[in-house]
């Protein structure tokens, strides 16, 4: 298996351009399971996720294919309507099958996505918004089998936490639906605005996507077109955190900064000196920062997925931070990892104190999930010494060209086999 090795303790310095996102392009993709015509999208990154992706909408029956950043997902025929195992379990937003299928044949077969390393995730707000849909759902040999014989039949539907993956899955479903479904609380991120965006193109009626409550007036059909994926900002919420760590100086090219404005601020409060345009991020150490406490919440808060890069951070500022995790309930992870490389730790449910520590010492760690990963490489980029960073499959889910972009802005990085 694949590792990183980092010689910590070089200051970051030059231009860095951020991917496509993950998350946006991911319901996208499946998205365009809703029409048989050919559909183009541009600023797909190249990421093992996307790769599963791609692998599903073959197997379903819609040929897709990528060259660089650009995904055709070409003409189709007939579908199939199962979802088996060895797909599902590489990613969990492979439940992102269901709403497409569901209104393009009224049924579908999942094998359940189960757990994951960050905590339980189980899928009944997805479930519960499908059968408020009319579907019916049984889970039989490990499948979840739903079934909507008369047709999707839209519907009000309050969503009890708004959760990123149910609002794109019952969007996905409603579009096709007959009549009008309101989503009730539902999640705000702007991946969320991008999947409605390339829904109106295709031809959806879905209106208040950024907001609490988002309309969708079913319709007959869906048509091709074409489509540019918004930027990563958990990758660049990631670069401006290098920046930051190492003492260095980074310009985040091709972000969006309006989707990163509490990162920013934090950041801006801690002593980073940010400026930003429109689609830049200009990041300089100019100062010892200063601790500041964090608490994940859902969009416009605090990112779960940049709460691990934040602790990483705050390990080595001098005085006291807390950081609570709110969004799962096990994402911790890292911590056992970052105590490795000499940080102080203290977890205490969903809270973790830190106390800065002067130095972290570079030390073979181990990546549990994603997010985690990244946090260990920004704690092996400014620990001393030699940190080998092994099961970074993880990372390659969710980092295009991570040791590359970062040994271009000076890092003393290498993947090793
Ligand atoms: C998405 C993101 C992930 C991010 C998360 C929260 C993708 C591909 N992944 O994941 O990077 O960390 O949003 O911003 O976009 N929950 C339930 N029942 C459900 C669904 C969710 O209890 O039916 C819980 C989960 O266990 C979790 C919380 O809700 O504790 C948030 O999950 P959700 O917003 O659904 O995240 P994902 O869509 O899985």
């Amino acid at each position: 298996m694949d590792k990183i090795i980092i010689n910590g303790g070089k200051k970051l310095k030059g231009e860095v351009k951020i991917s496509g996102s993950k998350n946006s392009a991911l319901p996208i993709l499946f998205a365009s399971l809703l029409t048989d015509e050919p559909v183009t999208i541009t600023n797909v990154p190249s990421l093992a996720d996307i790769n599963t992706t791609i692998a599903f909408l073959n197997f379903i029956g819609k040929p897709a294919v990528k060259k660089g950043a650009t995904l055709k997902a070409l003409a189709s025929g007939k579908y199939k309507h199962i979802a088996p195992y060895d797909l599902v379990r590489k990613m969990r937003a492979s439940v992102l099958i269901m709403g497409p299928l569901l209104g393009r044949l009224n049924k579908v077969d999942v094998s359940l996505p189960g757990g994951c390393a960050i905590g339980a995730r189980p899928i009944d707000i997805h479930l519960e918004a499908f059968k408020k849909l009319g579907t019916e759902i049984e889970v039989e040999e490990g499948y979840v089998k739903t079934s909507c014989k008369n047709g999707l039949q839209g519907a009000d539907i309050k969503f009890r936490f708004p959760s990123v993956g149910a609002t794109e899955n019952l969007m996905l479903a409603a579009v096709l639906a007959k009549g009008t479904t309101k989503i009730i609380n539902a999640a705000r991120e702007p991946e969320i605005e991008d999947l409605a965006e390339f829904l109106n193109k295709m031809g959806a009626k879905v209106s208040g996507a950024g907001s609490k409550t988002i309309t969708i007036e079913g319709v007959d059909k869906l048509y091709g077109c074409s489509h540019k994926v918004i930027p990563d900002r958990i990758e660049a919420a990631t670069y401006l955190i290098a920046a930051a760590i190492t003492k260095g100086e980074i310009l985040i090219k091709d972000a969006d900064p309006k989707h990163l404005k509490i990162v920013i601020e934090k950041l801006q409060k801690a002593g980073l000196l940010i400026k930003t345009t429109e689609s830049t991020i200009y990041a300089k150490w100019v100062k010892d920062l200063k601790p500041h406490d964090i608490s994940t919440e859902v969009y416009p808060g605090f990112p779960t997925d940049i709460q691990a890069q934040w602790m990483a951070l705050m390990c080595l500022l001098k005085g006291k931070a807390c950081v609570k995790e709110n969004v799962f309930e096990n994402r911790f992870l890292h911590v056992a990892e970052l105590q490795r490389l000499g940080a102080d730790l203290t977890v205490d449910g969903r809270m973790v104190d830190i106390k800065g520590v002067e130095k972290l010492s570079g030390a073979p760690v181990m990546v549990s999930d994603l997010r985690a990963g990244a946090a260990l490489v920004l704690a092996g980029l400014a620990a001393k010494g030699k940190t080998t960073v092994s099961r970074i499959y993880h990372l390659d889910r969710g980092y295009e060209l991570l040791e590359k972009k970062l040994k271009k802005l000076g890092a003393d990085i290498k993947r090793v086999r």
